[in-house]
């Protein structure tokens, strides 16, 4: 009896470890891998959003957001920004493709995988820089 619950202890602790090794990992590289307007959130622009916000598309023709460019993004829609640098929980660019309110982008598309999500967030958590 002594023996079998010993086991289970020591079971129980290497699950526990490893996992608390996994979130330690986890956290860490995601802190620290740097994200770059150019390489990483431009393609998912491009690929899911540049369709309706471009100059001629539907996206711009309503919001006035042009998504083109890093000026534009900047920019915002007609109303103001959409990215507050360094705070992802208020930007609307995060807000939207998060599915945080009312309405969700990319509009009628399917929406952004949580690898795509996590790299808008991380950028403008990271101050939003034309890098
Ligand atoms: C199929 C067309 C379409 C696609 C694709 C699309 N959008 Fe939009 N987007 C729209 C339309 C239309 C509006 C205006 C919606 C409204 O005001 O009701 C809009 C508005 C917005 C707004 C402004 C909302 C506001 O009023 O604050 C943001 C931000 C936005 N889109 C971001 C994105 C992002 C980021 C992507 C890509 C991940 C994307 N959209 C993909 C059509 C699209």
């Amino acid at each position: 009896m002594h023996g079998y619950s010993r086991k289970k202890t020591g079971l129980m602790w290497a699950i526990l470890s490893a996992s608390l090794a996994f979130a330690a990992t986890g956290s860490t590289a995601e802190e620290s891998s740097l994200v770059s307007f150019k390489s990483d959130v431009m393609p998912i622009l491009q690929y899911r959003c540049l369709e309706c916000h471009r100059a001629d598309g539907p996206g711009v023709a309503y919001s006035g957001l042009n998504l083109e460019s890093y000026e534009g993004l900047m920019k915002g829609t007609r109303f103001g920004p959409v990215v507050v640098p360094g705070n992802a929980m208020v930007s609307n660019l995060n807000v939207l493709v998060e599915g945080r309110a009312g309405i969700r982008m990319p509009h009628n598309r399917k929406r952004l995988t949580p690898c795509e999500i996590q790299v808008l967030r991380n950028w403008v958590t990271q101050g939003a820089k034309n890098n």
